[in-house]
């Protein structure tokens, strides 16, 4: 043993406590303490049973995940797990597997090898290894179908969800479960058993059911993995390996999964999905905003504006069980806007995502309003009126008087200068932006807009708010369009340049959705609505350059009143279901558009179609990054895979150009600089990593030394 393992003894049973803060994952060590305590217990005669626990909030959280990059690196040999599992299978003297928190991965199957499963009702047990872009590594996909049958292992481990301890027990995963004492009446049970022969659970074959009764199981869930995770290699790799547990003996199933596994963890969506691991918790570690920082606690909130965006953030705060009221000019955009949240709920309700009596319990908590009467008691408001300074001034000036002072005051603006609408209160360190993502309610993104006086206090309020909201808050600078916005720019702009040179609307669209986009970048203006862009161009066009290239189309479409789904006709004409069609006509109108503008037609490439739209992405990331509007390149990863539907197998479009190579991206660019001109310089940040044969990510480890 060591000091991650230790060995107590409560008369004949000994209890061995796996103590490796924060999660107990098995971590160098912790296997081999594991075993060491399994060997003390068979050899010593006073002993008939172990219990294997975890110390503090979980059982076994898995495999450590810091050792795969180590591992891929080559800087440490794979030590398997699997053996040393099989030698606590082997153990003469029952093992007893007490589990509370969570058994995940190695964690569950660590908890497969013993011979008996105990729970606390809580618990929760998964092989989340897929969302890691790997597979169980050590015996999970042979392991689970002997216990839960082959079924129900293939849709654990293909799309890595937990289940619930009581299902698990309902299935035959866990034998018993413990209401109270779980260390206590572990041990009990163990004493239980003890005298009793131990049944390994790689001999019991019972559930894995014959060929032919199984193809069909097979079948479908590598259909389901081809639609619900299109492009991720990993699902797959599972389903095979839980079919070779149907197919070969155990020994020879487990070489089959260790080649996947091997096959998954070396390949670029493993490491781009372990990036995305990390960079999640890392987002919202702030360097000057150390996690002890004093939040405001938010327990009542209001919402100014009952709108597309109004309506779902207070529908955000009521499923988060926060009371708020929701504000508006008159009753009847006030009805419109408690109409679509009560649609909205309904829907959830028909497709059996909630309860009717959830969402009773969740209207109760939103109440309409008329006046800013109430608004003494919240902690914190959210504006969500129209896009315009004047009037977004005229609201904070208003929200300054009726709040208390320590009201958190926040600003939805999608464009708007968060310290301008400050500066209409007395109170600017309230100030700060809420960037919800639309649809508000469904969306996870949540671009936290730092103000040149917004308060640390307010900030680390919202960062923590934004985990109760079950959203994942990114902190960002305040220049326009914020991270999300200022990059989609370029991206959409070049999707459209792309169309005037002469490609076809569905095949820019297609290629980027090939590349693992969910959506492509013209269907998706379709979708947001053509007008909104337009109305914002037609605000900043002083600001545009003369001389500089400007997409046409859009605006073109717009003037002719063709704004996107919303007027079934937008890039593509829809029907009254918003199924879209190609639209011959747009075709004819941009070639005709390009003709009179003096643009050249030529055939376009779906790869050049991908080079350009991602790499004026890229190119704009970079220069957020390097006038510090992001703290990292892995934050501006967050923002794409959580807002715009980025794939996360290829870990957010940073990660993405490092994997590629910032040499080659930096080449392309410069070519594209070449043939298109000033739009396409070069970032300096790019030029200068791509020079020094360095990566988005050993910025972001130089930024983190530097702080
Ligand atoms: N390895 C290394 N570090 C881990 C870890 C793991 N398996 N799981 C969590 N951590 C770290 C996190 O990075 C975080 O570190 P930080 O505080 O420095 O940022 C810390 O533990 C706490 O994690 P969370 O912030 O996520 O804590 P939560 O309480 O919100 O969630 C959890 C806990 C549900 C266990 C969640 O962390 C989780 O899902 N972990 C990953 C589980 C997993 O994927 N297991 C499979 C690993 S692969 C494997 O086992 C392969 C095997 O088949 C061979
Ligand atoms: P919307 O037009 O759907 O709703 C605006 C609402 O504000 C209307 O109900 C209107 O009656 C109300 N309103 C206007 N003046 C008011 C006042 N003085 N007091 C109270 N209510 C008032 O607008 P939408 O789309 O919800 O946008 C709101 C904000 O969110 C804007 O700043 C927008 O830029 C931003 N945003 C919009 C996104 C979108 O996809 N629609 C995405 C992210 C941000």
């Amino acid at each position: 043993m060591n000091n991650l393992v230790t060995i107590s003894t409560h008369d004949d049973i000994a209890v061995i406590t796996i103590d490796n803060p924060p999660v107990n994952a098995l971590s160098p060590g912790v296997p081999e303490g594991i075993l060491a305590a399994i060997d003390q217990v068979n050899e010593s005669p006073a002993l008939r049973a172990a219990v294997v626990i975890g110390a503090g909030r979980t059982f076994v959280a898995g495999a450590d995940i810091k050792e795969f990059g180590k591992m891929t690196s080559g800087s440490r040999s794979r030590g398997s797990l699997l053996p040393l599992l099989l030698r606590i299978e082997d153990s003469k003297k029952p093992v007893v597997m007490a589990i509370h928190g969570t058994a995940f991965g190695g964690g569950l199957e660590l908890a497969m090898a013993g011979h008996y499963r105990v729970a606390a009702p809580t618990a929760q047990v998964g092989q989340p290894e897929v969302k890691l872009g790997i597979i169980p590594g050590a015996g999970g996909t042979q392991r689970l179908p002997r216990l839960v049958g082959v079924a129900k292992a293939v849709e654990m481990c293909a799309n890595g969800n937990p289940i619930s301890a009581r299902e698990a027990a309902a299935l035959g995963l866990i034998d018993q479960l413990i209401e109270g004492n779980l260390a206590a009446e572990a041990v009990t049970f163990a004493r239980g058993v003890a005298s009793q022969p131990a049944r390994k659970t790689r001999e019991r074959t019972e559930k894995l059911g014959s060929a032919a009764e199984c193809a069909p199981i097979f079948a479908a869930a590598r259909d389901l993995a081809h639609k619900k995770q299109r492009g991720l290699m990993a699902p797959l790799a599972a389903i095979d390996a839980v079919e070779a547990a149907t197919r070969l003996s155990f020994e020879e199933g487990c070489e089959a999964e260790a080649r996947l596994f091997t096959e998954c963890l070396f390949s670029d969506q493993s490491k781009a999905l372990i990036h995305v691991f990390f960079s999640e918790r890392e987002v919202g570690k702030i360097p000057d905003i150390p996690k002890e920082t004093p939040a405001i606690p938010v327990n009542r909130v209001a919402v100014v504006g009952s709108g597309t965006m109004g309506g779902g953030i207070a529908m955000v705060f009521a499923n988060a069980g926060i009371p708020v009221m929701l504000k508006d000019v008159d009753q009847e955009a006030l009805d419109l806007g408690l109409g679509k949240i009560k649609k909205n709920y309904a829907s959830s309700v028909q497709r059996g995502r909630f309860t009717q009596a959830y969402v009773d319990e969740r209207l109760q908590l939103i109440k309409p309003v008329l006046s800013y009467d109430a608004f003494s008691d919240v902690d914190m408001v959210v504006e969500a009126v129209f896009e315009g300074m004047a009037l977004k001034k005229t609201v904070f000036a208003e929200l300054d008087r009726a709040c208390r002072s320590g009201t958190i005051l926040a600003t939805n603006t999608s464009t708007l200068n968060i310290d301008e609408i400050a500066g209409a209160t007395s109170r600017p360190e309230s100030v700060i932006g809420t960037h919800f993502f639309s649809p508000a309610n469904v969306m996870r993104l949540l671009e936290i807009v730092r103000g040149k006086a917004s308060s640390k206090a307010v900030i680390a309020s919202c960062l923590q708010l934004s985990k109760k909201l079950g959203k994942i808050g990114v902190l960002v600078g305040n220049c326009r369009g914020f991270v999300g916005n200022r990059m989609f720019g370029p991206y959409r702009r070049e999707a459209q340049f792309l169309v005037e040179e002469g490609a076809e609307v569905q095949a820019v669209d297609e290629a980027l959705v090939e590349f693992g986009n969910a959506m492509g970048p013209l269907a998706t203006g379709d979708l947001a609505g053509l007008d909104v862009g337009w109305r914002i161009r037609k605000e900043y066009r002083y600001l545009e350059k003369p001389g500089i290239r400007q997409p046409i189309a859009e605006d073109r479409l717009c003037e002719l009143g063709r704004f996107g789904q919303k007027t079934l006709k937008g890039w593509y004409r829809y029907d009254e279901s918003r199924r879209a069609s190609v639209d011959p006509e747009v075709g004819a109108l941009v070639r005709k558009w390009s003709a009179d503008a003096g643009i050249p037609q030529r055939q376009i490439t779906a790869s050049e179609i991908v080079d350009r739209c991602i790499y004026a992405l890229v190119n704009e990331g970079a220069r957020i990054l390097e006038e510090g509007y992001a703290l990292r390149a892995a934050d501006i990863d967050i923002i794409y895979l959580n807002g715009y539907g980025f794939p996360p197998y290829r870990g957010g479009p940073m990660w993405h150009v490092d994997t590629v190579g910032l040499r080659k991206v930096y080449q392309r660019i410069c070519e594209l600089h070449e043939q298109h001109g000033e739009l396409w310089a070069p970032a300096p940040l790019l030029k200068q990593l791509a020079e020094a044969g360095k990566t988005f990510a050993d910025y972001d480890k130089q930024q983190l030394a530097a702080a």
